[in-house]
């Protein structure tokens, strides 16, 4: 009969009697009387004990056993203090499934050999643990917009316009034309959708041909974007805060155990879960940053990483940073009644993550006066008349409206408090990477 195995948490969790598990070896060592295997599945990973008295016929192979061996076994389980998950199972029966000889990746390899064999290192408990959070992240982002009334929407990838600046664009050889790129954001298509669901999200790919080698930048990364009629600034805003609020809360609640193999200091989030994120805007964030910095940041001027971190210093949840100089904003955000012109700016609006995670939110309300609009885009070198399906936005019912674009591993890499932004997603594509 064929045996009825148990992942290694549920014959954890049994605690004792006879258990059929199966996995990858995590680590071996031996003597000619023991070996002993940690065993690795996707649950956890539990020590087991081959004695060479019980298999004088098998000792040749069990002692060729080397890591990353696939094999099944069933034996006692019992509780072990040393053991490094406290338990350890006395090895009756062994099979084993698929042999690995030489697996290349060994301790204190550098982080280059690591990403060379990104396909291998996936299989590592720090690696585990990020992609157990990662999906924690991905399933909150669903459930927290449709618990709040919002339908899935899908933009096109390949796009003929650009939304966030034409520099960090990719073309693409589309059938010899040259005019088309891959997607930086679903905005400029997801706007005309409002217009029959209203409340609309997707998690999708976004590219950014952003020359930047930085600890937060991919030039492919998995973007939640949001878009709702009727909006004004704050409900946006709103939005904003409490889907980082539902995330952070999710991963709390279903990843401790991963978040301690990460080392991660759980208190550090706990604050996001309860209190509410303070709101500045851009002349309140240049004060603070002058008063409690000596920074001078002249008026006008986009906030850069080393001000955002500064900023982020004095708070232990993300802020919300709005009103920005209309300049260095993108040409849709709108342009409040009360803009000084002189000094105009937008609503839009950043979220900032604590302990220097940088900028996990980008929106806005979005601009309504299609005289603006089409102004701006010419300001920057775009012809218009690639955005006519766009305007009509703003020439049949417009209605207030806003939206946001949250980049899925930037939370991954500040939840999970990683160094790169890199370990937060399987294979990261940057300026300098896109194999294996
Ligand atoms: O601020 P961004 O450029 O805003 C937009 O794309 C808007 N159209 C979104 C919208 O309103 N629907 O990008 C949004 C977020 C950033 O806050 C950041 O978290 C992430 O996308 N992001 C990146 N993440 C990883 N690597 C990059 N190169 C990123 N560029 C932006
Ligand atoms: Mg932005």
């Amino acid at each position: 009969m064929a045996e009825k195995y148990l992942s290694i948490q549920e014959a954890i969790n049994k605690s004792k009697g006879l258990v059929s598990v199966r996995g990858w070896i995590h680590r071996e060592r031996g003597s000619n009387k023991l070996k002993f295997i940690v065993l690795r599945d996707s649950s956890s990973t539990i020590q087991c004990v081959f004695e060479r008295s019980n298999f004088e016929k098998e000792w040749d192979a069990i002692d060729h056993l080397q890591v990353e061996c696939s094999i099944t076994v069933t034996g006692e389980i019992k509780e072990d203090k040393r053991a490094p998950t406290g338990y350890e199972i006395q090895v009756k029966k062994f099979e084993l499934i698929g042999k690995s000889e030489n697996y290349p990746i060994t301790k204190d390899q550098s982080v280059e050999f690591l990403a060379d064999n990104r396909h291998l290192w996936l299989r590592s408990l720090k690696m585990q643990a990020v992609l157990k959070i990662r999906s924690t992240i991905f399933g909150a982002i669903h459930e927290y917009f449709r618990q709040e009334g919002f339908y899935e929407y899908h933009s096109p990838l390949f796009q003929a316009v650009q939304c966030e600046g034409g520099a960090e664009l990719f073309s693409v050889d589309y059938f010899g034309k040259k005019d088309v790129f891959l997607s930086q954001s679903w905005q400029l298509y997801a706007e005309p959708a409002i217009f029959s669901l209203e409340k609309i999200y997707t998690i999708a790919p976004s590219f950014r041909a952003e020359k930047s080698k930085t600890s937060r930048h991919l030039t492919e990364y998995w973007h939640a974007e949001m878009e709702v009629a009727w909006a004004e600034f704050d409900d946006i805003i709103n939005y904003g805060e409490g889907l980082l609020k539902h995330v952070v809360k999710n991963v709390l609640d279903n990843n401790r155990k991963e978040l301690e193999i990460l080392s991660r200091d759980v208190k550090k989030l706990e604050p996001v879960v309860k209190k509410r994120f303070p709101r500045l805007t851009y002349d309140e964030a240049l004060k603070l940053l002058k008063e409690k910095a000596k920074m001078n940041i002249p008026w006008g001027k986009d906030l850069r990483t080393i001000e955002e971190d500064k900023l982020s210093e004095f708070f232990d949840t993300p802020i919300a940073v709005t009103r920005y100089p209309k300049a260095v904003k993108a040409f849709y955000m709108k342009e409040p009644s009360d803009s000084n012109p002189k000094k105009p700016v937008v609503n839009g609006v950043d979220f900032l993550a604590p302990e220097h995670y940088g900028e996990i939110i980008g929106g806005s309300e979005r601009e309504s006066d299609i005289k603006k609009i089409e102004q701006r885009l010419e300001e920057q070198g775009e012809k218009c008349d690639e955005y006519q399906f766009y305007l009509d936005t703003r020439r049949y019912g417009s209605v207030p409206h806003g939206g946001f674009g949250l980049g899925v591993e930037r939370i991954v890499s500040w939840i999970c408090g990683l160094e790169s932004i890199k370990d937060a997603i399987p294979f990261p594509r940057t300026m300098e990477r896109y194999k294996p």
